[in-house]
């Protein structure tokens, strides 16, 4: 995890430099009623496509393993990851976060190449080459809100991070709560409740930074102390462990990799074997005209960093910014 722990430190640093840059807050926001992708795919129990890939003894099955605990306490985090590694699709799930002081607890949903078996086994990775799409929900000590962190890389842009942080609309500790990647050829969509909130087009602009290896998809909660929260100043207080996420409805839809192969397979949802791809048809293409206003105004309330509008860190910005 020794990447992670890289770039959040360096994304917080980035936003102690940037905290003069706050959205207008509109505490009266009704999310727009938007196309429900999650109502399209069978939700999965944790035996249906997951597996334990850390601290086993902190995950708890619950209701026949449809909704997924995750503590992080003083012994260990811990995460669930999918046991097939996809190439494109779209992900959901439903997380309810832990209540209470927060401060240093980093919860995430994120598609990743890094631990992708396929590549590894056939000796192919470069732990500097990955690729890598995030959702990261972290928590804080004086705010109420935790903030909700994207992220994307590919081919290893470490260097370039495409940060985007947000505030939510509703409190994330009192019920659970979608969130949703679309991951394909033509662009990768971050999706809150079914409201899209950040689009990277693939465009000649961004090209190889574009995530294109197979990724598996992980479930995670652990200790951001040391590089999260102003540099370390308001670590984790295990004082208030455990720390529990609850994970649900989990969604993952697409095209399987096939690792004996090395091809991708798409498998459509009851039919087997299919050469249509679910998360290719037009509603996963592009995003329509709705979807896109209520991206824009999402944005316009609730976006309280961008790398896009950094240009103390980006002297010349990257490409895909000056669209
Ligand atoms: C639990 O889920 C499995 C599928 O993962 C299913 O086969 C089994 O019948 C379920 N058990 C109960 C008690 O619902
Ligand atoms: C699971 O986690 C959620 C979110 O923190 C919490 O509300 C719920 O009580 C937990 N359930 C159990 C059995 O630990
Ligand atoms: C999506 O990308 C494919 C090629 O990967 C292209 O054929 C198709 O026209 C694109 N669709 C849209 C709506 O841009
Ligand atoms: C990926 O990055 C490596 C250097 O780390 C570079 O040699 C290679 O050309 C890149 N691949 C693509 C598709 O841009």
């Amino acid at each position: 995890m020794a990447f992670l722990q890289e770039k959040v430190l360096f994304v917080w640093f980035m936003f102690s430099l940037t905290s003069g840059f706050t959205s207008s807050r509109s505490d009266h926001y009704t999310p727009p009623n938007l196309k429900h992708l999650t109502e399209l795919f069978p939700r999965l129990k944790f035996n249906q496509g997951f597996k334990e890939s850390f601290g086993e003894s902190n995950i708890k099955l619950m209701d026949n393993g449809s909704f997924v605990n995750v503590t992080l306490d003083k012994s260990s985090g811990s995460g669930f990851v999918s046991q097939d590694d996809y190439y494109y699709g779209f992900f959901n799930t439903a997380i309810k976060l832990p209540a209470g002081f927060s401060s240093g607890v980093v919860v995430a949903f994120y598609v990743s190449s890094f631990f992708s078996l396929s590549l590894m086994s056939n000796s192919e990775i470069f732990p500097h080459n990955h690729d890598e799409i995030d959702i990261e929900l972290l928590g804080h000590q004086n705010r109420k809100e935790w903030i909700l962190q994207t992220n994307i890389y590919g081919n290893g842009s470490i260097k370039t991070g495409r940060e985007e942080k947000f505030h939510l609309w509703f409190d994330p500790t009192e019920q659970h709560h979608q969130y949703s990647i679309i991951w394909n050829s033509n662009h990768t969509v971050f999706l809150v409740d079914n409201v899209p909130i950040r689009e990277v087009t693939h465009s000649e602009g961004i090209s190889s930074a574009y995530p294109l290896k197979p990724m598996s998809l992980h479930c995670t909660i652990w200790d951001g102390s040391e590089w999260a929260t102003n540099g370390g100043k308001d670590p984790v207080n295990y004082k208030y462990a455990p720390f529990v996420a609850s994970f649900g409805d989990m969604q993952m839809e697409g095209c399987k990799w096939d690792k004996t192969k090395q091809v991708p397979f798409c498998v459509k949802s009851g039919q087997g074997l299919s050469i249509l791809d679910p998360v290719e048809g037009e509603e996963f293409a592009k995003l329509s005209q709705e979807q896109k206003m209520g991206m824009d105004d999402y944005r316009k309330r609730f976006m309280i960093y961008s790398y896009c509008k950094d240009p103390r860190r980006y002297k010349v910005l990257p490409p895909e910014c000056n669209r």
